[in-house]
């Protein structure tokens, strides 16, 4: 989704920006520009595609200066043209900014600015900004920015500059993530950027800003300030924000001999996987242990519902959890799209725990829910892995994923890591509950061979490699599974069709006969996920159905099985605990999806139409 850098300092801003740039493009988007102040005004240089589109231009009209901003950005209001990309500027062209969120009340502000005079040339939401700032400003910038801001509905992660006071870059942050990064080098230099992957390359200090907050970057050094505190008339007081140390270093975001991140986000998983337990697994009382939920400890003993709540791969990792939390920990669970849950009128009793998946810790629709579940008196719980995103900083207690940085926009690592955790606090609950000492140490057994057991999927390139030469060319895929496999058969076909644009389904394998096995024929590839578990038998009656149609199956089954002779495909999986089974069955179909995409030519990292994280609604 879209994506925001600037840069104050004493070097030139282009390549800064630009490589900053070129860090979010995993975001996914469709035009990029840049603005920078030149000594005598405000310069701008944008292109509708990808940034080597704005790169070219660039070449042959260079920009100077060393104050910029710079987006890239994801079509809501308006098509995704030069003329629409960011940076927009006011009447004047001497106030530029680049935006992240939605003006709700646009269209009503752009009326009033219209009768106050001012021209728009664009179709944007965002250009009502420069234009109410323009309207505001009486010679400062930060002042008329909140003033600006006073009147907006909406969100917005917000960079904004102007020749008419000129050495500074001013950013605002509402429902719309923005960071301040703070040069390693001593030269004083400042970033902003709404990901700290655009800023990584030259700093690990980091600061978060909050909802509600504004910064002021200048040569000097930054001021955060509250954005209401202007509503008194009074200057703001500045406010002390903590630095943070990120983790990651610039490695963690390059594809390190991998043609796409995906494939290496896949091989990634099985220290990803370990990372996930780190610490957390005590083997001797066969439990879980989590230093992020500590202060729910309380609320842990009590709880007696779980909504878990999210969106696509997450929501898919929550629909397992379900059937882990039921089975071993038997608490209640519902499991809800956050974006249904967050405009319904949820019941919430008592002792209810909301858990808020989610990879990127930003996603709209997610914060949304897990606020409207505070807000009804929930306990609520994060399973993340951005640090310090905003799900993470505002739920009660959580647990970072720690999968490192997802740079493909189809979610891989994050999934598996997401379970794990899932299966973590499973443990944790079940032992708290009616599990023995005894299960509880044979399900940490479990789980740390699981990396090992992951690497031994991983080795299965060559087979996964022939199914994807067989079927390439298909427009449709059916994905079945049973249990705990049945949201794997959802990840699969998702997986699928987002990266390949093949049209592909995922099916409880019962309910096909209710009406899709209508579609099965020759034509027709079947993704049966069977591993030996207690529905095994069931699955294989189902297959047995497919075959006697004339359909293809490929199945995802345990070593040894001995399915070869009924299926056309069969790809093997060890054997695991049954609840853990899922972390290992959905890396066949990561890989599938991936060489079909491949074979098929698609932009495998950046899929058309997708943002790696979601942030409107
Ligand atoms: C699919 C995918 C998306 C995300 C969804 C939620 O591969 O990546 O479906 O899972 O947008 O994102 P997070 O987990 O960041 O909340």
């Amino acid at each position: 989704m879209c994506g925001i850098v600037a840069f104050i300092g004493s070097r030139d801003a282009e390549p800064l920006l630009l490589e900053g740039l070129r860090r979010l493009e995993y975001r996914g988007y469709d035009s990029a520009g840049m603005a920078v102040l030149n000594g005598k005004g405000v310069e701008v240089r944008k292109r509708a595609g990808r940034i080597s589109e704005l790169e070219n231009v660039l070449g042959t009209q260079p920009l100077h200066g060393s104050v910029g901003i710079a987006h890239t950005r994801w079509a809501t209001h308006g098509v995704p043209t030069t003329r629409n990309a960011h940076p927009h500027t006011d009447c004047s062209g001497d106030i530029a900014l680049a935006h992240n969120g939605i003006i709700e009340n646009n269209d009503v502000l752009r009326t009033k600015l219209q009768e106050l005079g001012h021209q728009f040339r664009t179709e944007t939401d965002t250009e009502v900004l420069a234009h109410l700032i323009e309207e505001a400003f009486e010679g400062n910038l930060e002042k008329a920015v909140a003033a600006a801001l006073t009147q907006v509905d909406g969100t917005y992660g917000l960079a904004v500059m102007s020749s008419r006071d000129p050495e500074k870059i001013v950013v605002a942050r509402n429902g719309a993530p923005l960071l301040l990064g703070v040069a390693e080098n001593g030269t004083g230099e400042l970033f902003a950027a709404s990901d700290v992957a655009a800023v990584l390359g030259h700093t690990r200090k980091v600061i978060y800003l909050d909802d509600g907050e504004l910064a002021v970057l200048t040569r000097d050094g930054y001021q955060t300030l509250e954005l209401a505190a202007w509503e008194t008339g009074n200057p703001p007081e500045p406010i002390e924000k903590e630095i943070s140390h990120v983790a990651w270093n610039l490695d963690r975001i390059e594809r390190g001999g991998y043609s796409h991140f995906m494939l290496k986000e896949i091989f990634e998983q099985p220290q990803t996987i370990r990372d996930a337990m780190r610490g957390r697994l005590l083997e001797s009382e066969g439990t879980a242990r989590f230093g992020g939920l500590m202060q729910l400890s309380g609320s842990l003993d009590t709880v007696e519902r779980i909504i878990i709540t999210a969106c696509g791969t997450s929501w898919h990792a929550a629909l397992v959890g379900e059937y882990m939390l039921e089975e071993c920990a038997r608490i209640p669970v519902e499991v809800e799209y956050a974006s249904e849950f967050r405009y319904r009128n949820p019941i919430i009793p008592d002792n209810t725990l909301v858990i808020a998946i989610s990879q990127s810790g930003e996603t709209a629709d997610t914060l949304a829910a897990m606020r409207e579940a505070k807000r009804r008196g929930a306990v609520a719980m994060g399973i993340v892995n951005v640090v310090g995103s905003t799900i993470a900083r505002e739920t009660d207690g959580g647990v970072y994923t720690h999968s490192g940085p997802e740079i493909g926009v189809a979610s891989t690592k994050a999934f598996t890591s997401q379970l794990t955790v899932l299966a973590m606090i499973t443990l944790m609950l079940a032992r708290r509950r009616r599990m023995s000492i005894d299960d509880g140490r044979k399900l940490v057994a479990a789980l740390q061979e699981l990396p090992g057991q992951v690497e031994s999927v991983l080795e299965q390139q060559a087979v996964i490699d022939e199914v994807a030469r067989e079927y390439w060319q298909h427009t449709n895929f059916l994905y079945l599974g049973r249990g705990s496999n049945f949201p794997v058969a959802l990840e699969g076909a998702l997986k699928l069709k987002e990266i390949s644009y093949i049209h592909a389904e995922g099916y409880p394998a019962a309910e096909m006969k209710h009406g899709p096995i209508a579609l099965i024929d020759e034509n027709m590839p079947v993704v049966c996920i069977a591993p030996a578990d207690s529905v095994y038998k069931k699955v294989v009656s189902n297959i047995e159905e497919i075959k006697t149609r004339g359909g293809r199956v490929i199945a995802i089954t345990s070593e040894g099985s001995g399915l070869e002779s009924k299926v056309d495909h069969l790809i093997s999986v060890p054997s695991t605990h049954e609840m853990l089974q899922p972390i290992l069955t959905v890396i066949p179909l990561q890989i599938l999806a991936y060489k079909i995409a491949v074979l098929r030519e698609c932009d495998v990292d950046q899929p058309r139409n997708l943002a790696k994280s979601v942030t409107v609604e």
